[in-house]
């Protein structure tokens, strides 16, 4: 359970990769007046994440980490988060995977968004496997990071409809959409307030 304590905010770190559409997302919901959580730090496994231009413009804390030395950086990593006192993890399209150690430490404060309704297509290109085995829906789930590969608790999903001219790429805008829409809402569900 991730608790506030009063009505301070949560401290949250996000983890991204790439484009971080939802990362934006997540940083401007936690600027809205009863947001439960506050951004401490955005960590990029990429270098050239496009996210980063946007963390550069808005002054917004960033680290970079390749995970090439995966055990080096999570150890770096863990220590960063401790100093920086985060108390809950957002993975927003971050590509590594983390190890059962880290995931221990952070144990039930690790949330995922995933482009598929969960268990259905874990793991990488979702949209075209759902198109090929032509499902009506797909959509995308808010859930608890375990260690195993997109298998946590589910928080929250949303359903999206698959309409017959829809290919991966109209089918993931669709989605992108739902998934800005619902981790904020997961979120929100996820943190009790005491
Ligand atoms: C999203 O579809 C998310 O569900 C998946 O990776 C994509 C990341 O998009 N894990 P963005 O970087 O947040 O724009």
């Amino acid at each position: 359970m991730v608790r506030s304590t009063g009505f301070k905010k949560v401290k949250t770190t996000i983890f991204i990769s790439g484009n971080g559409s939802n990362m934006k997302n997540l940083i401007k919901f936690s600027k809205i007046k009863n947001s439960p959580i506050e951004i401490n730090l955005v960590l990029s496994s990429n270098k050239k994440a496009n996210a980063l231009n946007y963390l550069k413009k808005k002054k917004i804390n960033f680290k970079i980490f390749d995970f090439k030395k995966k055990n080096k950086d999570e150890k770096k990593i863990l220590d960063i988060l401790k100093k920086k006192d985060t108390q809950l993890i957002c993975l927003a399209g971050f590509m590594k995977i983390l190890s059962r150690n880290f995931i221990k430490r952070f144990k039930g404060k690790i949330l995922n968004i995933h482009p598929s309704l969960l268990p259905k297509y874990k793991g990488l290109n979702t949209h075209k496997r759902a198109i090929i085995n032509k499902e009506k829906f797909s959509g995308c789930t808010v859930h608890i990071v375990n260690s195993k590969l997109d298998s946590g608790k589910i928080i929250m999903q949303k359903k999206v409809r698959i309409n017959k001219n829809d290919d991966p790429e109209s089918l993931s805008k669709k989605i992108l959409k739902q998934e800005h829409l619902l981790y904020p809402k997961a979120l929100i569900k996820l943190i009790s307030r005491n």
